[in-house]
């Protein structure tokens, strides 16, 4: 017999967004964080380069406000800007609190370091920043992040850890003057039952769909879940066309989405041709520290001039030692693979790594829909235009999930319970007899994302893509109602919705602005603008 769970507030996901939510509220509410896999299992766990913050005495609050202006190419938000990079210097010493063991300078140099209070932390340099202001945990700062802020989780026994559980929907009371958000209903993979959760809130803090590409940084996961619960709840999304492609993931058929942190760039790394040419400059003043969406369309336009697999990356005529201290899982992983990067430049391809668009928010994170809040990369807050900068995002997640645990504690006391979330009806439905559709979509899907909606479209791909997506989507929605849920399915449906938005914003835009760039458009239009979406009244 199902039952029904309740809290004060029901955080969706574990990553860095989630986590720092779920902290902040723990002495004052009662809360549960799902996740869908292990906790810390996520982007945030595999994040290399590190955080952007203005911690430098010859860095400010204007200068990274500008460089993030800049990279996001006319489309950012500049109250979301500079909201958020005002309060980096206070995210990163919150994360110094908690036990985060940020890289030291080995020998600090004025010019080279955050050296306020003798911390001496070593600050590295990425594409589209002016200066060096990403701080660090040698070249796993996700996994640093991610490991630290799960074990202050475990120091809080109030707030119940539910891993292998899969958000399927945010139910909605509609027969409110206001539609309010009444809970949320959860598949327990351990035992394969649908629950339901009463709550007071639902965070959705689920991270980006960039899996809706068949090449990936991102893990498993990354299925776009978040944004697609929230367009079904009845919340717009905006900027679904910019998918950001990072320039260097490894090129190794036994390595699956492993990066090549842009900090090696920032250290010197250069990007060579096969026949060992260095080509960046042809394209960019600033080289190999152009912003992203610059490097990646610079290397896809030489892989397909060339007809090559892939392009290098070389830092091998830096000193040994300091390519072991600054990029020691880089170094290892090349080297199980038989590429030693002290001596020998590294195979990359370009890859989908960050949804830039997603579930609009306000800068408390509240949605437009009453008492479901969106933090993290699954939501739009104005901060990273048409491309985000790189280091942006993990500050993003810190400073919005601070600044949405502010609003629900303000609220809470105030707000009253909804009747709770009718039991889920499984009785129309049966175990599923072919799940090869499932696993055949997911491909199709993936590859025609890549294919048709990558990082060079024309009209006519687009509109290819929406034929497809528009048939699968019927078909998966058909699958859906006919038998019951598991993981791969509620998957499937979330990305299949997903890849429909992209591809519409997509259409819409016409013009090439940042990471969206098309041939039939190739030049900006004078008048920046977002592509915002409105949910149907019903969204299956
Ligand atoms: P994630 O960390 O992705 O966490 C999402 C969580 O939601 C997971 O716990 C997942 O299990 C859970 N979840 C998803 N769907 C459901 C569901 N339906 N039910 C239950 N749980 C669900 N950014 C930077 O700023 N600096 C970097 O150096 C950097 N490096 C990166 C390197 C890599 C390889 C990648 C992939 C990304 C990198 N990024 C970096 C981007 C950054 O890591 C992510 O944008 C950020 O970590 C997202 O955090 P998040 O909390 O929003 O989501
Ligand atoms: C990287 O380390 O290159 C990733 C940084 C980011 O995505 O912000």
């Amino acid at each position: 017999m199902s039952t029904v769970k309740q809290f004060d507030v029901v955080v969706i996901g574990s990553g860095a967004a989630g986590l720092t939510l779920a902290l902040a509220l723990a002495e004052q509410a009662k809360v549960a964080i799902i996740s869908k896999s292990e906790l810390s299992e996520g982007s945030t766990y595999y994040a290399q380069g590190g955080i952007a913050a203005v911690l430098d005495a010859a860095d400010s609050i204007d200068a990274h406000t500008a460089d993030t202006l800049v990279a996001g190419a006319g489309l950012c938000h500049e109250d979301a800007v500079r909201f958020t990079v005002e309060r980096s210097r206070q995210a990163i010493e919150w994360l110094i609190s908690q036990g985060v063991a940020f890289t030291r300078e080995s020998n600090p140099s004025p010019n080279d370091g955050y050296n306020e209070s003798n911390n001496d932390y070593h600050l590295a340099r990425e594409g589209g920043h002016s200066s060096r202001r990403i701080i660090h945990a040698a070249d796993a700062t996700g996994k640093a992040v991610s490991e630290t802020l799960v074990e202050r989780l475990q120091e809080h026994p109030s707030i119940e850890t539910l891993e292998h559980h899969v958000a399927i929907d945010v139910v909605v009371e509609r027969d409110n003057p206001t539609p309010t958000c009444s809970g949320v209903y959860v598949l327990n993979c351990e035992t394969n039952k649908v629950e339901t959760f009463h709550a007071r809130f639902v965070v959705i803090a689920t991270g980006g769909a960039s899996k809706a590409y068949l090449y990936t940084s991102n893990p498993d996961g990354a299925s776009g879940d978040g944004i697609a619960m929230a367009w079904r709840a009845g919340c717009r999304v905006a900027n679904m066309e910019f998918n950001q492609f990072h320039p260097t993931c490894l090129y190794h058929p036994e390595a699956k989405s492993f990066l090549i942190t842009e900090a090696v760039r920032g250290e010197g790394g250069k990007l060579l041709l096969p026949d060992g040419e260095s080509f960046m400059h042809r394209f960019d003043k600033r080289g190999e520290l152009a912003p992203r969406d610059i490097v990646a369309r610079a290397i896809d336009h030489e892989m397909k001039r060339l007809g090559s697999d892939c392009v290098y990356l070389d830092i091998s005529h830096r000193d040994p030692d300091f390519i072991q201290s600054h990029f020691p899982t880089i170094y290892q992983r090349c080297l199980d693979l038989g590429i030693d990067i002290c001596k020998q430049p590294i195979p990359v391809v370009p890859a989908a790594h960050y949804t830039c668009g997603g579930v609009i928010v306000d800068k408390r994170g509240s949605t437009d829909v009453k008492h479901v809040y969106a933090i993290g990369e699954t939501s739009f807050t104005g901060l990273h235009g048409a491309n985000r900068m790189a280091s942006n995002s993990l500050l993003e997640c810190i400073v919005f999930a601070q600044a949405a645990a502010e609003s629900i504690l303000t609220e809470i006391s105030s707000t009253e319970w909804q009747n709770p979330p009718q039991l889920w009806d499984e009785t129309q439905v049966t175990d599923s007899d072919e799940d090869v559709v499932i696993s055949h979509n997911w491909d199709e899907l993936r590859r025609f994302m890549w294919d048709y909606v990558g990082i060079v479209r024309t009209t006519k791909r687009l509109e290819r893509a929406e034929h497809r997506v528009k048939m699968l989507r019927k078909e998966i929605n058909e699958y859906y109602g006919n038998y019951r849920v598991s993981n791969d399915l509620i998957e499937l449906r979330n990305l299949s919705l997903v890849a429909e938005l992209i591809i519409e914003s997509a259409l819409r835009r016409k013009e090439s602005r940042g990471l969206h760039y098309t041939l039939d458009y190739p030049r900006d239009n004078r008048h920046a603008h977002d592509t915002i979406l409105f949910p149907p009244k019903f969204c299956p």
